[in-house]
């Protein structure tokens, strides 16, 4: 049955819920309010109505730029406009061209091999991982998210009734996110917390592992950073067990720094995996680290080889955003991140200030750019801390309000709120503004 443009016109949602699966192209995006947007522009998005939102959420962080920034879209007309095609054949200068960008951002990246999205770079990290080791079992963290894969699909925000007490030393059980996973493949996979290095030493003990992978920080729970020495320590259990460190920077990578948050810690995984704002919106992912791990894409014994194939990888179009994304973010030594620091630690001093203002317990997690309200008294240091601490009803409601008010977040709990190189000093003074407005009127 046709939609008639009546219908479609009063609502466009009609036809994504005839036809699209679920009416939804991502069951992430679903949100409450389940707001129409038709336009973006650096810092702003619009809506059918015409209403003007200073957006936080970046879609989920790629927009490290802000939306439709004019030098990368350049780039990428200029790359059509000059005949470029995916080729599906042998190697161009643009994706040379890339490779060398992004090796040249921190002193591991010896390689990298270019894909799609986070996903896809997840799962091939830890193929590489246990085909260099040899081994099947990984280690993943409570409350991290990689992807959706079978690896790595579980123990995101895991309601703490059904993962039961903190398990301080030791894993959690698997708790798939997805229906799907095969119980043989659950058995290869350990989840523990955050921040819990003696989970990872018991777990190394008892299996044979291949890697680790985690976020640095994990920005899918808002903003929990590593304590001191937790980075460092991981890396140094790596080499004493022969396990792969994957620091998964699809998040972090050229959001805190050009390197990612490997050179702001100044710990060098053996493969970092970069999605999301290394091509500022387009679908772009790579894998970067060491060159001999990474040769198994092309190891000559086909016994040895892991399989990188892709008809989309490197596509030109993509390509030449995450190179115009790069030399932006690089522009003037890196001065966007000064600028991020700058924005980010006025925005939290504010959100805080007026939160104390408003009497309200909380406390604002930040790196950079990005950042994180909790209704809480203390920076929360993994899932149990938070989960058993921060007011989710409470975050909800102010991110419900916000959104009434102009300024988008995503109104889910403990989502990262992003400031783009787009956000003028005057877009987060109006949100300061909005943000008093919010905390004075929301129900505790
Ligand atoms: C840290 C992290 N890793 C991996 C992924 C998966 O990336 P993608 O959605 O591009 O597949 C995400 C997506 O949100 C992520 O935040």
């Amino acid at each position: 049955m046709q939609s008639s443009n009546t219908d479609v016109a009063a609502d466009p949602r009609v036809l994504s819920r005839r036809y699209l699966a679920g009416g939804i192209a991502s069951i992430n995006r679903l949100a409450d309010p389940d707001i129409v947007f038709t336009r973006a522009q650096g810092a702003y998005l619009w809506d059918t109505g015409g209403k003007r939102y200073i957006d936080y959420h970046a879609a989920f962080g790629p927009y490290v730029l802000g939306h439709n920034d004019a030098y990368v879209n350049d780039a990428v007309r200029r790359v059509l406009d000059d005949g470029h095609s995916l080729y599906g054949s042998g190697t161009t200068e643009l994706e040379g061209r890339l490779a060398e960008l992004i090796c040249g951002c921190a002193p591991f990246l010896q390689s990298v091999a270019l894909l799609n999205t986070g996903s896809e770079a997840t799962y091939q990290a830890l193929r590489l991982a246990r085909a260099w080791t040899g081994r099947d079992h990984i280690i993943v963290m409570q409350g991290g998210y990689n992807g959706w894969h079978n690896d790595v699909a579980c123990n995101l925000m895991t309601p703490l009734g059904a993962l039961g007490p903190r398990r301080t030393g030791e894993e959690y059980a698997f708790l798939p996110i997805s229906a799907g996973i095969p119980q043989s493949h659950q058995a290869l996979v350990h989840p523990v917390g955050f921040n819990d290095i003696e989970a990872v030493r018991a777990i190394v003990d008892r299996y044979p592992v291949a890697a680790i992978i985690l976020e640095p920080i994990l920005q899918n729970i808002g903003i929990v950073k590593p304590l001191e020495g937790y980075l460092q320590g991981l890396r140094k259990l790596a080499d004493e067990k022969g396990f792969v460190l994957i620091l998964d920077e699809v998040k972090t990578g050229f959001r805190h720094a050009l390197g990612g948050y490997a050179s702001v810690c100044g710990v060098s995984p053996d493969l970092a995996v970069y999605g999301k704002a290394i091509a500022n919106g387009y679908p772009m992912a790579a894998i970067g680290g060491r060159k001999d791990i990474l040769d198994l894409f092309v190891d000559a014994d086909t016994r040895k080889r892991v399989l990188l194939a892709g008809t989309y990888n490197a596509h030109p179009v993509m390509v030449a955003a995450a190179i115009a994304t790069i030399e932006r973010l690089a522009a003037g030594e890196g001065a966007i991140y000064r600028e991020f620091e700058r924005k980010g630690s006025w925005l939290q001093g504010e959100i805080e200030a007026l939160g104390r203002e408003a009497g309200l317990e909380m406390f604002v997690s930040r790196q950079g750019s990005a950042l994180c309200p909790y209704f809480m008294d203390h920076e929360p240091t993994d899932w149990h801390d938070l989960a058993g601490n921060h007011n989710f009803e409470l975050d909800a409601a102010v991110r419900k309000s916000a959104i009434a008010q102009g300024i988008y977040t995503f109104p889910i709990a403990v989502k990262q709120w992003s400031i783009s190189g787009a956000h003028a000093d005057r877009d987060l003074e109006e949100t300061a503004a909005v943000l008093k407005k919010v905390f004075a009127s929301v129900k505790l």
